[in-house]
């Protein structure tokens, strides 16, 4: 249905100590456009030689890389993001290209990405360590002190999703190497073109030879084993709940920070200004065809104001661009037909068990059109599952403390919004919603990517954000002075 997008076939290699290199085994996985499913370009598919091989030179990398002063690792990420704004034309069409998504967002996902690898340095270079008094603990002397410093992890293992392959992958790399790490990075295999070139920025840069190596491979195939390397310190992971668990279940005794799916409910009460909730849901549910971790993915409104606020969020769903990335669309062919098939799913069972059909409800191929339900009820899939699309349920409830227990009662826990004109009832809800953050009237979202980023329950392990990513991948160092007095 739709033709391709132009652009020539790319054919990208592994950074692995330095060296750029295909695999031995001449194995190559085709990458496939969402849009007209045409060949965007072919990544070597590793050997598990070649991925202890990486591996193994980022862990002999980390032992110089750890002595670097970070005023000069600072300097290597100014670098990398000055060539990331550089590169931002080119690297944003081979985005659009691989993963669908429209170029402004593309060239917005590189330029955030340059502002997050600089705002990580300058917060780096900002840090301090403490010292403790022993004295302070009952029982002790003026004649002892803690000097508290941090310590890198050692070799990182970045594995990164789909749908940010700039973002999710920056976010990883840079926090990890400025605390003196070194980083494997295993981008996802529909993504792996943009995160590849990731990489080259960063070597460009200056980031010395086995620091930064890449492995590239399906995760169904190469992922169990990566994961459980035995020179594997610490796994960064963003990506569906079924694989963190996954890894979680199988790895035994490596730090793990994960940021994993979500069913972030937009909680509208009586008072809400419906304008701006209608706004800020429609933009956080559909942007991107709802493919996003942070998508609004349910909205749970009081009865009273819900057919009005239902009349303002069907005109602008139907004001949504559909159709092609190269044109600006909002809603754009999903990642793949699978996730098409799972999201059509989804739709089946709610109009089957009653739900109203407002708008959209049908697909062409891997697009699926702007779909939204009203009087959808808790025992159907859509009240519940991530679709990772473009589809949104309208659940009614008869008040505030209905909406919080149907938001806590999902396996979920990344956000939540709630829309009030009254700050106390902002944090009534705030307060007894059991997610990562909570955003009063706006729509739920990652940035500004200094703020903690978590998710709880089945939404993650840790907490994401600059600062918070650094100390994540460092451990404090005490050492302890003892005064002979
Ligand atoms: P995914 O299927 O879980 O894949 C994520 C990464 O894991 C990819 O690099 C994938 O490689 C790799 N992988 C697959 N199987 C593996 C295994 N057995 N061991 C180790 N790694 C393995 O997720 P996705 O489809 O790319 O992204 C969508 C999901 O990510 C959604 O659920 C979304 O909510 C979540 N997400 C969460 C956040 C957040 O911050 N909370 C942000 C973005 C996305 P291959 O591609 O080679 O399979
Ligand atoms: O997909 C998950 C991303 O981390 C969401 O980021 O809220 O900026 O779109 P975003």
């Amino acid at each position: 249905m739709f033709s391709c997008i132009k652009g020539k076939e790319l054919t990208f290699k592994n950074l692995v100590n330095g060296e750029w290199t295909s695999s031995e085994s001449d194995q190559f996985i085709e990458i496939y456009s969402p849009i007209g499913n045409c060949l965007v370009g072919k990544v070597p598919a590793m050997t598990k030689e070649e991925v202890d091989f990486a591996i193994k030179s980022a862990d002999e990398a980390q032992k110089a890389w750890r002595n670097v002063a970070v005023n000069k690792r600072a300097e290597i990420l100014y670098k990398a993001a000055d060539l990331l704004i550089e590169k931002a034309d080119e690297m944003s069409s081979i985005m659009m290209r691989e993963i669908g998504k429209d170029k402004k967002s593309c060239e917005s996902e590189i330029l955030r990405s340059a502002d997050y690898i600089r705002f990580t340095a300058d917060t780096a270079k900002n840090l301090s360590g403490e010292s403790i008094p022993g004295d302070s603990f009952p029982g002790f002397k003026k004649n002892k002190i803690s000097v508290v410093t941090r310590e890198p992890l050692g070799v990182v293992l970045a594995i990164s999703p789909f749908n940010y392959p700039v973002n999710l992958a920056a976010s990883k790399i840079a926090p990890a190497l400025i605390a003196g790490n070194s980083v494997v990075l295993k981008p996802a295999t529909q993504g792996s073109l943009c995160g590849l070139y990731l990489a080259k920025v960063f070597e460009q840069a200056g980031v010395p030879a086995g620091v930064l190596n890449t492995i590239t491979g399906r995760g169904s195939v190469i992922g169990d084993y990566i994961v459980k390397h035995p020179d594997v310190d610490f796994i960064n992971f963003t990506g569906s709940t079924e694989i963190g668990s996954r890894i979680s279940s199988i790895t035994s005794m490596v730090p793990l920070l994960m940021e994993l799916g979500g069913k972030d409910a937009a909680i509208v009460l009586e008072d809400a200004d419906l304008d701006v909730a209608a706004s800020n849901i429609v933009a956080g549910a559909y942007s991107y065809s709802g493919q996003r971790c942070t998508a609004v993915k349910r909205i749970l409104v009081v009865d009273k104001v819900a057919d009005k606020l239902l009349e303002k969020v069907k005109a602008k769903v139907e004001a949504l661009k559909v159709g092609n990335p190269v044109d600006g669309a909002d809603v754009v062919p999903l990642i793949d037909m699978k996730s098409a098939d799972f999201v059509w799913e989804l739709i089946e069972d709610a109009k089957a068990k009653g739900a109203k059909l407002i708008l959209g409800g049908n697909r062409e191929e891997n697009l699926i059109y702007p779909t939204l339900f009203d009087n959808v009820t808790t025992d159907m899939r859509l009240a519940w599952e991530e679709p990772f699309g473009p589809v949104l349920p309208i659940i009614r409830v008869k008040d505030k403390d209905e909406a919080i227990e149907i938001a806590n009662k999902s396996e979920y826990g990344l956000q939540s919004s709630v829309f009030t004109e009254n700050i106390n009832e902002a944090f009534y809800v705030a307060d007894r919603l059991e997610v990562g953050t909570v955003q009063v009237n706006n729509k739920t979202e990652r940035g500004p990517d200094h703020f903690p980023f978590l998710g709880v329950k089945a939404s993650g392990i840790g907490t994401q954000g600059i600062r918070y990513s650094i100390e994540a991948m460092s451990r404090p160092k005490a050492t302890v002075i003892n005064l002979n007095r």
